[in-house]
């Protein structure tokens, strides 16, 4: 239902998110701790991803850049082609 479709094949991106080059780091210093060390991703629209791992290793940070809930220090996150990265407090919300 949600699914874009184009009669041109494809002017528009049928990608959901797209994660390039995502790092975020916790703390400074000697309590640095980095959750994402430079992630890149694709998901296309319709589709489904389990995101699995350990405790600590970076999966709440992750969607949290994803959804625009947090801010990655470097790379850009695009939801459904626009770019989330970048933008003021008022424009992700
Ligand atoms: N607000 C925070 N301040 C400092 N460190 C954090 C914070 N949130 C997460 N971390 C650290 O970042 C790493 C990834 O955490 P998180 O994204 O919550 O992983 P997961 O969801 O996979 O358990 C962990 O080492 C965690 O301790
Ligand atoms: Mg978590």
């Amino acid at each position: 239902m949600f699914r874009r479709r184009s009669t041109t094949g494809g002017a528009r991106s049928q990608e959901a998110l797209r994660l390039v080059k995502v790092a975020k780091v916790y703390g400074t210093a000697e309590n640095a701790v980095t959750a994402l060390d430079s992630v890149s991703l694709s998901l296309s629209t319709g589709s489904f991803t389990a995101v699995m791992g350990p405790s600590g290793s970076g999966k709440s940070t992750l969607l949290q850049c994803a959804a625009g809930l947090d801010r990655p220090d470097s790379g850009r996150v695009m939801v459904d082609g626009e770019e989330m990265t970048g933008g003021s407090e008022a424009a992700l919300t």
